[in-house]
């Protein structure tokens, strides 16, 4: 492990140099917000209050002591600060800022149609080891997408897998909600009909960042599933398309519930693609139910029809598109602001189809994973 060699006091940060020839920055006031006192032990939230010192704090007197760490007695506030250089170096932001980011995502196409067993995962593994488990949560993470095998076709019944990971997201669908056709269905999702490649939800201003396909019966003629990963789609617009992909991520669009029987009238406008602090992809906005009547500058209404008609037609692209049937026991398991779902029509005549639905909040699949991972 690198030990601090040498300190230099400079304006408003101290620069460290490492043993190892590397050099890092620490800001005073950074260093002062961090001194490992700063926290309560055990609800680990900050008790000091960087606001009850001025911003020309600086180190009156430093050196490393003992062990190599790092002591600093603060110009104000009668406070000595001691920082184990193994933490300093772990959370130097220095170095971390020099580091190119990578993306967790392993983005798909069409191939991925000759290799679907890769997304798969068995029910009981999952509940059974951690292993199952992390194998879960990182095909979710990585590809968006895991199908998982051989559940329960019992109603009600993936609640006890999904809290392997977590509590699920509540919605006025009720949890689970039920996919089957219905009379006057107040969703297409409730009716026999096709479904193009859609996300839902987009209408909240936090679409739930997870669902989870239940298939208990699926014996009617018809029914068909299909996924698309639409950050691969985005991919492909950034580095072939910029025009059409610069108006996706500039301009926002509408989206708007039109659910009949709700008493709350919910919108949201957002661009079809938001991008991470790093321009990595946070999330994909479509649905051609739910869009609303846009109301976009007339100077642009063109360029954004347009933008939205070529995201839209690749997001329907054989090339792009993986296509599978739900086999009773399957949870279809994907990132509902990544992927992009579907189905073909059925015959309600010909045979029964009930999947049951749920959703769950991104932080929880990320949450969790990094937990078990640490
Ligand atoms: C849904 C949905 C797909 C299906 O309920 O949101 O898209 O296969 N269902 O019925
Ligand atoms: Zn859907």
């Amino acid at each position: 492990m690198s030990s601090i060699s040498k300190l230099e006091k400079n304006s408003n940060y101290l620069k460290v140099i490492w043993d190892d020839g590397e050099e890092s920055k620490f800001n005073y006031l950074w260093l002062r917000d961090n001194c490992p006192t700063a926290h309560d032990k055990d609800s680990r939230h900050r008790m000091f209050n960087i606001l009850n010192v001025s911003t020309n704090i600086n180190p009156k007197n430093y050196s490393v002591g003992e062990n190599g760490i790092l002591e600093i007695e603060w110009s104000e506030g009668d406070h000595k600060s001691s920082y184990d250089p193994l933490w300093l170096r772990e959370n130097c932001y220095t170095l971390k800022n020099k580091t190119k980011y990578v993306s967790p995502y392993k983005l798909w196409d069409n191939s991925l149609q000759n290799n679907l067993k890769s997304i798969e995962i068995d029910h009981d593994e999952i509940i059974n080891s951690e292993e199952g488990l992390i194998k879960w949560l990182e095909l979710l993470h990585h590809m968006g997408i895991a199908i998982v095998k051989n559940a329960p076709v019992e109603k009600n019944s993936a609640f006890k897998v999904l809290n392997r990971i977590s509590h699920t997201r509540e919605t006025f669908f009720k949890t689970p909600f039920e996919v089957i056709n219905i009379p006057k269905p107040n969703n297409s999702a409730y009716t026999a009909h096709a479904l193009r490649n859609h996300m839902d939800l987009p209408w909240f201003e936090n679409p739930p960042g997870y669902q989870f396909l239940h298939c208990l019966v699926n014996s009617a003629k018809g029914g068909d599933s299909a996924a698309v990963d639409a950050f691969a789609v985005a991919d492909y617009l950034r580095k072939n398309e910029k025009e059409i992909f610069d108006t996706l991520v500039s301009v926002p669009l509408k989206f708007k519930d039109k659910d009949y029987t709700q008493v709350a009238h919910r919108s949201f406008h957002s661009p079809a693609i938001t991008l991470t602090k790093d321009g990595d992809f946070n999330d994909i906005r479509f649905s051609v139910a739910t869009m609303d009547t846009l109301d976009c500058n007339p100077e642009i209404m063109e360029q954004v029809y347009k933008a939205h008609h070529r995201f839209g037609n690749l997001l329907h692209d054989k090339k792009y598109q993986i296509n599978f049937r739900l086999e009773p026991g399957d949870i279809f398991s994907f990132n509902n602001r990544r992927l992009l779902h579907g189905r073909t029509e059925f015959d309600p005549n010909s045979g029964h189809r009930h999947l049951q639905g749920y959703y769950m909040d991104r932080d929880e699949i990320i949450g969790r994973l990094n937990y078990l991972k640490k």
